[in-house]
């Protein structure tokens, strides 16, 4: 049993890259609800939820037929859309029981495959994930962070954390300046942008980056964050994190770089940006177990928060009740 709220059910979340998609059925968890993806012959993506009406055994453990799943315990045979179409053994004038499987709603786009728990093929993808040049994508990786999506989210638009958990590398501590953070809603989630940084302090930055335009971050909802940096020469970068809750203690996450009108070519950001990244994953990933194992022995507790938390409000308020009040634009001065 979960306690999500039920309008999330109708909201598209990103559950796997379309890569590790073939011909093997493959599971995975959104919103506590157990879910099977797998192809047709044609490479069309589907999804079901992962469990077969007759006993119950899960159908990611199954095979693909063409246009649907065979379960693996004792063979009904279900189509895309979760119908039952045989079953081995019964006499062929008995008639089927009128069961099936329920189906998810399944896109797939710039890479990835989304989900809609409810079924229906509706609605658009958060605009950010709409927004994207063709070609523009440098990579996509898949991880799990031990952490509740709240939190998840928070840790990726807080910059405050990154002298501390990324010392060196994304800020360094001692080099901190006055920035101008605002703050505003919209109507997909709220945008924050950042004026007085025009160059960051870690090395990840002076090795690849030159003198910025401007910095913001983004958050279309439901689980869709973005830091965007526009350079003085013209190029853009951004970075995507892609959040999609497993269970209350586990998010599913998926991340992109896009480079726009600047000269990096997807080696080289694979072989010099990306392991920086994923040092920096870790080291997030590392202190998100920590927070969590310690929530796990102090349930029920309320963080205090001051100004300098612009995010945190909004984020939980919409993950909790399904919609986030609205708030007026506010500006804070931090020092970063
Ligand atoms: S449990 Fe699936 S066919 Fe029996
Ligand atoms: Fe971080």
């Amino acid at each position: 049993m979960s306690d999500w709220h039920p309008s999330h059910a109708s909201r598209w979340f990103a559950a796997l890259c379309a890569e590790r998609l073939r011909r093997t059925p493959v599971a995975v968890r959104l919103l506590d609800r157990p879910v099977v993806l797998a192809r047709t012959g044609d490479g069309q993506a589907f999804a079901l939820e992962d469990r077969c009406p007759h006993r119950h055994a899960p159908l990611s453990a199954g095979c693909a037929t063409g246009d649907g799943l065979v379960c693996p315990y004792h063979g009904w045979r279900f189509d895309r859309d979760g119908r039952l179409c045989e079953i081995p053994g019964l006499s062929p004038d008995a008639a089927l029981p009128s069961v099936r499987v329920r189906r998810i709603a399944v896109r797939e786009h710039d890479g990835l495959i989304w989900l809609r728990l409810d079924g229906r093929d509706e609605g658009e993808l958060a605009p950010l994930v709409r927004e994207f040049g063709p070609g523009s994508r440098r990579f996509l990786w898949q991880t799990r962070w031990p952490a509740h999506v709240v939190d998840a989210v928070e840790n990726f638009l807080d910059p405050l954390h990154t002298h501390w958990i990324h010392p060196g590398l994304v800020r360094r501590g001692g080099a901190r300046s006055e920035v101008l953070a605002r703050f505003a809603p919209n109507a997909d989630g709220f945008e924050v942008s950042y004026r007085g940084q025009a160059q960051q302090s870690g090395l990840l930055y002076r090795l690849f980056e030159s003198p910025r335009d401007s910095e913001r971050a983004r958050f279309d909802a439901p689980g869709s964050a973005q830091i965007e940096y526009r350079y003085r020469n013209g190029g853009t970068v951004r970075i995507s994190l892609h959040f999609s809750p497993e269970s209350a203690a586990s998010t599913a996450v998926f991340a992109s770089l896009h480079v726009e009108n600047r000269w990096a070519p997807a080696w080289l950001v694979r072989r010099l940006v990306w392991p920086l990244l994923k040092r920096v994953n870790d080291q997030d990933a590392r202190m998100l177990g920590l927070q969590s194992a310690n929530l796990r022995r102090f349930p029920g507790v309320r963080g205090a928060s001051t100004e300098l938390d612009l995010v945190r409000p909004w984020v939980e308020a919409f993950w909790n009740d399904g919609a986030a009040p609205p708030a007026a634009p506010r500006e804070v001065r931090m020092r970063l």
